[in-house]
């Protein structure tokens, strides 16, 4: 039998509370499933980022042979991230960035490109002119940031276009929720309701208690995952006029680790596509999620029946020894 030497990845992430890092933890866990020499440990921040340095210094400690972070926040998890790359552990970033050139790769879409697409949907939209509130994401994370920026950089191009007040979501849906109205009094001639993300903007849309005001606003979002959950149902049944699909890139992730655990040529920087859904693609988009859905379901099947075999198989050859030999 021939030995296969055992890898030890340590997964830091920001948060494990919603559908999307769910997402990217079946596609992750998926095909690691595939490398069984792989050990793959994943550790939750909470959205805190004291508790996210302290976890990545807890798998340095350990001594991972390589390190995943989606980073909390830019500015306070650079420094640890700096200090595994400096010790030798290759570091993936992936979905957020830090302020720091000191990691081994990124896989992730890139977010101002979204930002400005989104913008120049939602320019064309309105027809050139029309108010619109912002909820960010987290404001010390890189997606709220390159997204704003990148929104903005498109509709300065339209002078009837503004952004009239902010909300700060922190990625949350009820925190979206919560402070939504409270903005909204201030700015009931809103026109448009610009989250960062899918889950912010169905909160904004959810914390209307009159239908009418809620039907004359348009909303929009970020992700556009799949399931009875997600931004795609959401733009299927109307409550978003609009998502900007954001990939969550577990099958790339894994393979880049795959990669550099095994002093394969790998890139830097690994962007993931991006589209515009709204109620003209809407449809073919869902059915494909779905689809692939489905299929992570029959893998999962197929895996279990796969162990369950060897199981069998290594018991008879147990059996047959002890009736060979004793
Ligand atoms: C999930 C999430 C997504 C968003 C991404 C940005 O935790 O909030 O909705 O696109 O993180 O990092």
């Amino acid at each position: 039998k021939q030995e296969v030497k055992e890898v030890s990845i340590g997964f830091a992430q920001c948060t494990e509370g919603d559908a999307w890092r769910k997402t990217m933890r079946r596609e992750i866990e998926r095909e690691a499933s595939f490398h069984p020499e792989i050990m793959l440990s994943i550790k939750d921040a909470k959205n805190n980022s004291a508790t996210q340095i302290k976890q990545i210094k807890e798998f340095i400690r350990e001594g991972v042979d390589l390190l995943i972070v989606s980073p909390n926040e830019s500015e306070p998890i650079a420094p640890v991230i700096e200090e595994a790359f400096e010790k030798g552990i290759p570091v993936i970033l992936v979905d957020r960035k830090v302020n720091s050139k000191l990691y081994s790769a990124y896989v992730g879409a890139d977010n101002y490109q979204i930002g400005k697409l989104a913008g120049e949907y939602i320019a064309n939209l309105l027809n050139g002119s029309g108010k619109i509130i912002e909820v960010w994401g987290l404001e010390g994370s890189s997606p709220a940031i390159e997204r704003h920026r990148g929104f903005v950089e498109a509709i300065s191009k339209y002078p009837l276009i503004s952004i009239v007040a902010e909300v700060k979501g922190e990625w949350e849906k009820e925190v979206a929720k919560k402070r939504f109205p409270l903005i909204f009094e201030k700015n009931p001639d809103a026109d448009l309701v610009f989250a960062h993300n899918d889950m912010m903007a169905l909160g904004a849309y959810e914390s209307f208690a009159d239908k009418n005001v809620r039907d004359r606003l348009k909303f929009t979002g970020f992700d556009g995952l799949g399931g009875a959950n997600g931004g795609l149902q959401f733009v299927k049944d109307g409550r978003l006029d609009a998502t900007f699909l954001y990939p969550t890139g577990g099958e790339e992730i894994m393979q880049l680790a795959f990669n550099i655990l095994n002093h394969k040529a790998y890139k830097k920087e690994t962007l993931l596509g991006t589209t515009v859904i709204d109620g003209r693609n809407v449809h073919i988009m869902k059915q494909q999620a779905d689809k692939i859905l489905k299929q992570e379901e029959s893998i999962k099947r197929q895996q279990a029946k796969v162990k369950e075999q060897i199981k069998i198989y290594n018991n008879q050859r147990t059996l047959l020894y002890v009736l060979v030999f004793c």
